[in-house]
């Protein structure tokens, strides 16, 4: 379903659009000792990238206003405009340009603040393989994306619409003096806004935790009680839905966190990697993310919004692709496979005249004679659900 109508949709590193000309990156330090040996060692790593230095924030503005750049790369503190307003005018001219920040004295708390003008914060002093391949990931997503108009619309987001009953929850619970974080963790993971934000901020390099967390609660546990507080009292990293949208909205809660906990399940009791399964996990917490932005294009949407927020690519396939695997070219078990078999049979489950279960792209990877067991794991998944 993800490529309808674009047929340029292939996996990553076999994409073609928008890959004939040099990538153009805008760097923009003050200090240009710093943007020059930026430059020389991303360009050593990446001999094909076009990079233009700015010292200067407002010669980057008005170069931004003529010309349009595949990533941007700011500082945060400069002399005549800083890095926020530099964001926001980028935000404003080309919103679907990734822009990532370097930033050097920003605490975890107003790390948060930055997160709603920047796709990605990485903290300074940064590794410049780190930024490479920030900046290498953002090149891509693009071709996931490739409607100009779409992008636009999803580039610009700062924050996704959360459930009033959650987000109000979960204020509640953070703000209390024995806060808990696993109360904190079972609220987060039952609203896929609420999921994308902690997983945006564990994922950035800020706080470090590139490999990732094994559940919410050890994602939540790793921010700690003042992001969360921080994130909640934020006037920018949440809306809250309106009491007219959110039945649709808890309908696709449910359907998330169950697709989570089977696609989880359906890679632990196929593999033995846990880092599979926490992946597989998140990646169905998030799968349909983008039906808050557009109902239309939800794949699509969704896999370009969390590559932008810096999620990683296994979790940016597996929602590009849950309705179509094949479509990703992969050849084997991944958390992609898990959250289109948790996925279909869910749905399945609901609405049993629709077979949307890819037995074909099953059978290939020698999973066919399992569908029967992870039926029978969707229903008890269901009715623990229904029981609590
Ligand atoms: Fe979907
Ligand atoms: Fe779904």
């Amino acid at each position: 379903m993800m490529p309808s109508g674009h047929g340029q949709a292939k996996p990553h590193g076999t994409r073609h659009f928008f890959t004939e000309r040099k990538k153009q990156i805008l760097l923009v330090d003050d200090e240009v000792e710093i943007l020059q040996g930026l430059r020389r060692r991303l360009r050593f790593q990446n001999p094909d990238w076009s990079m233009t230095l700015e010292t200067d924030p407002k010669e980057a503005l008005s170069r931004l206003r003529q010309q349009r750049f595949d990533v941007l790369v700011t500082d945060m503190r400069m002399p005549g405009m800083d890095g926020p307003e530099l964001l926001a005018h980028a935000r404003e001219i080309h919103p679907d340009m990734p822009r990532i920040v370097l930033s050097g004295q920003t605490t975890r708390e107003a790390s948060v603040l930055t997160a709603s003008l920047a796709h990605r914060c990485l903290a300074k002093p940064c590794d410049v393989s780190v930024i490479g391949k920030a900046v290498s990931q953002c090149c891509r997503l693009r071709d996931l994306l490739p409607d100009t108009e779409f992008a636009k619309i999803t580039g610009r987001l700062s924050a996704l619409p959360s459930l009033p009953t959650y987000f109000s929850v979960l204020r509640e619970e953070a703000n209390r003096r024995d806060a808990s974080l696993g109360r904190i963790a079972r609220i987060v993971e039952q609203d896929p806004a609420l999921t994308a934000k902690v997983l945006q901020l564990v994922y950035s390099a800020f706080f470090g935790l590139g490999g990732g967390a094994s559940s919410i609660e050890e994602a939540v546990g790793y921010l700690g009680i003042d992001v969360i507080r921080a994130l909640v009292s934020s006037n920018s990293a949440f809306e809250v839905l309106g009491p007219d949208d959110t039945g649709a909205a808890e309908a696709l809660s449910r359907h998330s966190l169950l697709t989570g906990r089977l696609a989880a399940r359906i890679a632990e009791t196929t593999t033995s990697d846990p880092k599979l399964a926490a992946i597989a996990l998140q990646a169905g917490l998030l799968h349909d993310i983008g039906k808050l932005v557009l109902d239309e294009k939800h794949e699509e949407v969704g896999a370009f919004l969390m590559g932008l927020w810096g999620l990683p690519d296994e979790i940016v396939d597996a929602i590009a692709f849950h309705h179509a695997p094949r479509e990703s070219g992969q050849q084997e078990f991944s958390p992609l496979t898990a959250v289109h078999i948790a996925d279909a049979l869910l749905d399945e489950h609901d609405r049993p005249t629709r077979q949307r279960l890819d037995t074909g792209y099953l059978s290939a990877l020698g999973l066919d004679g399992s569908i029967d067991s992870w039926r029978g794991e969707a229903d008890r998944i269901i009715a623990e659900y229904c029981a609590r």
